[in-house]
């Protein structure tokens, strides 16, 4: 159940605890009294609320799975996390995927009440959490994973296209986009908002998504491209570097990334 950010429900003023003072050695010879025995006294400081540190956890995120409704979230967020266009998803694509295969997109959101002081450039989008609630709380898109599976072992420009007939009433068989029958899922975008960014949220994000497509047994791995630069993060969580990607999406110099899956143990299967 997401939990309010409502800033009157935390307390004005934060008490923490000082070090306290220990006596630096107690004397040996005397027996250990469970009573008498030395406690650390205990000081208290009061931190004004303006100078409170706002811990990140705080946000309370918690992940679910995209649908056609979080589209102008989805597409905020893109735009404000990739600093270059030409590697930003268009609006097309992500109604494309939203619609052909939601189930392989997951967000990571947060409850964020009106005036909260919280900035987000999806805010505008977000959805009322609760019809019941009275207090305005909107769920807030702050990371995204949005994908789509392909027959290739790695992901490739035709992967990352997609048919432009596809919600035509016959559209025509094309090996482009989303290849339901494929058992390679390529992350075609991994975000989180700048200013969420560094917090552990990609963090949460990609392990929740690994977490559940290592149980699911749709594909046996996940793929995607990475700019040098971050190929230390994504290796991180097991992804190996498998060099130079020939995808030449926003301008190339790719390189391809590959998180092997685990297959689904039997006791799991279902359908
Ligand atoms: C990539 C991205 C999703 C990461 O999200 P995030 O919330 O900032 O990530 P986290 O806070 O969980 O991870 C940051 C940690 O990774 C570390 N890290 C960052 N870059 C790293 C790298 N290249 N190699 C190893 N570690 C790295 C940081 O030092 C930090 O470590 P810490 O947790 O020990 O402090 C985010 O930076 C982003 O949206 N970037 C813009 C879009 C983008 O480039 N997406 C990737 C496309 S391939």
């Amino acid at each position: 159940m997401p939990r309010d950010l409502d800033p009157e429900k935390s307390a004005p003023v934060a008490l923490t605890e000082s070090p306290g003072k220990v006596p630096s050695s107690p004397d040996p010879s005397k027996p250990k009294d469970k009573d008498s025995s030395p406690q650390p006294q205990k000081e208290f400081i009061i931190i004004p609320h303006d100078q409170q540190y706002s811990d990140p956890t705080n946000l309370h995120p918690y992940t679910r799975p995209l649908t056609i409704s979080d589209l102008d979230s989805v597409v905020a967020l893109e735009n404000a996390s990739f600093e270059d266009p030409s590697e930003r998803a268009t609006r097309e694509k992500f109604i494309y995927r939203l619609n052909k295969c939601n189930e392989l997109c997951l967000g990571i959101f947060c409850t964020v009440v009106p005036d909260s002081g919280i900035t987000a450039e999806t805010i505008p989008t977000g959805h009322p959490v609760e019809t019941s609630r009275p207090n305005g709380a909107i769920c807030v898109l702050i990371g995204h994973v949005v994908a789509a599976k392909t027959n290739d072992l790695s992901a490739t420009d035709k992967s990352m296209d997609f048919p432009k007939d596809w919600d035509s009433e016959h559209p025509s068989k094309s090996d482009l986009g989303h290849q339901e029958a494929g058992r390679t899922i390529v992350l075609h975008s991994v975000a989180v908002l700048p200013q969420f960014q560094g917090r552990g949220l990609g963090r949460v994000l990609l392990q929740a998504y690994i977490q559940q497509m290592n149980g699911a047994g749709i594909a046996d791995r996940l793929v995607l491209i990475a700019h040098d630069h971050k190929v230390g993060w994504y290796e991180r969580f097991g992804f190996q570097n498998r060099g130079r990607s020939k995808a030449q999406f926003g301008g190339g110099e790719w390189y391809d990334m590959v998180y092997e899956l685990k297959s689904l143990e039997p006791r799991a299967t279902y359908g």
